[in-house]
């Protein structure tokens, strides 16, 4: 691209032979009244490039389906190129012949039988807008100066960036490379402790010889094509505003960065203002599945604006699992720091997943059954109520150590990276009842307090007379009604911070893009894609509500009976508790109100007065 008189043909004619694809003069493409127009000394408007442009566009749409082909055309304001990019934005690569008017006017009074005349240079530069994203190629270099530079910076250069070589961040590069992506790879260098991490890991699969590796930062940003997408695969916190510091002096406008990692989204909010004060686009991206997901394809869940999506989504789509319909589970989840919140939520959810899962194994173990036996148990209701979390857990109980299972060798002290304890955070400042993922949190907790349950289990020795009274079709039934309920909480919260923020999440698409990758994929999770088309409360479903009405009776006497026999079962009691609270009309809580305003003069609201008024009572007269 470039004002006329800059070289465009010539240059365009050589790019294509050098890289043996169809070249394309765009001037060749003006209707006959453009060029009669312009042959009369008339500059052209907006209205009369319309259609030129559009058939330019679709003539590169047509070519990239072969080789790709070069076009050569003045493309002098942002509106006309973004026409010309119109549905292969990714694919389009921008050179930009750039000269001073004198040197231009010079060429163009040098040449015969050219239709446009000296005198109509000034109303292309008067219009010219130059690109943010393209190569800048001065045209004092000779044409094949001009024609390798081109080539260096196309072709040498490598599509997408991946920062921090971590255990995600590898399985995510080899997935990037195995979809044919032109990578540069970085690792920080530290002596003695990170050295040559990238060029070693480079040298470790064959799906990376053409990555290029990097430990230094700005060799690792000039190698990346504009505008330069950048995956970051570090530690939330701290470390992510550090690196985006130390990225910062090498970007240019327009470029993308990614934060891949398990950060909090009121962090990503604040980085996604920072960076846009600097015309830096970031994308705050949850992505799940784990080292194995992040390899073969996992659940991503980017956030941010939806044109810097743009230009990374064939990337990322390229890499995510496929749901059902071959469709990539990653989708722009929405603005700012929607995709980090989601994935916040998806951890919140997967929280109580396991602990259900850890509730029923307490049960099946009460009920006389080895992890051998238990498994057999839990691979039965594979057919009925499978997901990852509950495959894992069958080969997790499968698991031994020489005579004994190693699940019975692993101390009970359940860590916790922090996703769920934000979550909790979050549902309790947004006053959404997120009562299962607290729970599960807390259950965590509990089990950290190891000593402590030790000194007490001596004060209360266990109940060796247990007569859990339940069948395992109970617990089966159970598992699938507290499933449902951590799911409607789950979604519940993720709706009510959308409202909050004004995300406009969209609630089948979310559920749709957790049916594969991600650690909470599951039957109910592919049936909820279908839910959320009609309504975002599944608990207004008439098919969950038949389900529930039909698992109630296993939920309460499994609680039941766990309860009167000692067995901790939080999350399964919290899910029929917290249910038979949401399904009351009338609760108790106007006696909570009675109580504030006894002692503390709140005031309450009266059923029988409909216009929102306040009372208080005196309540010692
Ligand atoms: C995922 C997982 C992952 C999670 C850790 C465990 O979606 O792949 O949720 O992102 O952070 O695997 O998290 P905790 O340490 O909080 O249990």
């Amino acid at each position: 691209m470039g004002v006329s008189g800059v070289g465009k043909s010539t240059i365009g004619n050589l790019l294509s032979k050098k890289l043996n694809i169809p070249f394309f003069d765009g001037d060749d493409f003006h209707p006959e009244e453009n060029v009669l127009k312009m042959s009369k000394g008339k500059a052209l408007n907006d209205s009369d490039r319309l259609g030129w442009l559009k058939v330019l566009n679709n003539l590169a749409i047509e070519k990239l389906k072969e080789t790709g082909c070069v076009i050569v055309c003045s493309a002098l304001k942002q509106s006309y190129r973004n026409i010309l990019s119109t549905n292969i934005n990714q694919s389009v690569k921008w050179v930009y012949l750039s000269g001073s008017f004198e040197i231009i006017e010079e060429r163009i009074n040098n040449r015969e039988g050219h239709f446009m005349s000296s005198a109509l240079l000034k109303s292309q530069f008067d219009i010219l807008e130059e690109p943010k994203n393209a190569i800048k190629i001065d045209i004092n270099l000779t044409p094949n100066e001009i024609i390798k530079v081109i080539e260096k910076e196309l072709l040498n250069k490598s599509e997408f960036g991946l920062f921090g070589l971590g255990v995600m961040g590898k399985s995510l590069t080899r997935n990037l490379a195995n979809n044919k992506v032109r990578l540069s790879i970085f690792n920080r260098h530290v002596d003695g402790v990170e050295e040559d991490v990238a060029k070693n890991f480079k040298n470790q699969f064959e799906e990376l010889s053409k990555a290029l590796p990097f430990d230094s930062i700005e060799p690792f940003v000039k190698s990346l094509e504009k505008p330069r997408k950048i995956m970051l695969m570090v530690n939330a916190g701290k470390i992510v505003d550090l690196v985006i510091e130390d990225l910062l002096p090498f970007l240019d406008a327009g470029d993308i960065l990614i934060d891949g990692g398990n950060s909090n989204y009121n962090k990503t909010k604040e980085r996604f203002d920072y960076l846009k004060s600097k015309n830096i686009h970031f994308l705050g991206a949850g992505v799940s599945g784990g080292e194995e997901g992040a390899l073969k394809g996992p659940s991503i869940m980017p956030g941010g604006e939806k044109d810097a999506y743009k230009e990374v989504k064939p990337f990322l789509e390229a890499i995510a699992a496929k749901d059902v319909n071959n469709l990539p589970c990653c989708t722009h989840i929405g603005s700012d720091g929607s995709g980090h919140f989601v994935k916040m939520v998806h951890n919140g959810i997967e929280y109580v997943e396991m602990q259900l899962l850890v509730e029923v194994f307490v049960m099946l173990k009460s009920l006389g059954n080895n992890p051998d036996e238990i498994a057999n148990i839990l691979e039965s209701w594979k057919e009925s109520t499978n997901s990852y979390l509950l495959e894992i857990t069958i080969d997790i109980l499968r698991k031994k150590e020489g005579d004994d299972w190693l699940v019975n060798k692993i101390m009970d002290k359940a860590g916790n990276k922090g996703t769920g304890n934000w979550t909790t955070i979050t549902t309790a400042q947004l006053g959404v009842p997120s009562t299962m993922i607290a729970s599960a949190l807390f259950t965590r907790y509990i089990s950290f307090y190891k000593e402590e349950r030790i000194h007490l289990s001596k004060s209360f020795e266990k109940d060796e007379t247990l007569n859990l009274n339940i069948e395992n079709t109970d617990i089966l039934k159970a598992y699938q009604f507290a499933r449902i309920i951590n799911h409607y909480q789950g979604f519940k919260l993720i709706y009510e911070a959308s409202v909050n923020y004004k995300w406009d999440l969209n609630l089948s698409e979310l559920s749709r893009i957790w049916t594969n990758g991600c650690i909470i994929k599951s039957d109910l999770m592919l049936e909820l894609v279908t839910v959320f088309k009609t309504t975002n409360n599944i608990l207004t479903d008439k098919g969950i509500i038949e389900k529930l009405k039909t698992l109630k009776p296993s939920v309460k006497k499994v609680v039941s009976e766990c309860i009167l026999n000692e067995l901790p079962i939080p999350n399964f009691s919290e899910s029929i508790n917290f249910f038979n609270g949401f399904k009351v009309a009338n609760s108790s809580a106007n006696l909570i109100q009675a109580q504030r305003d006894y002692f503390g003069a709140h005031t309450y609201q009266r059923i029988d007065d409909t216009s929102n008024k306040f009372y208080h009572t005196n309540w010692k007269k």
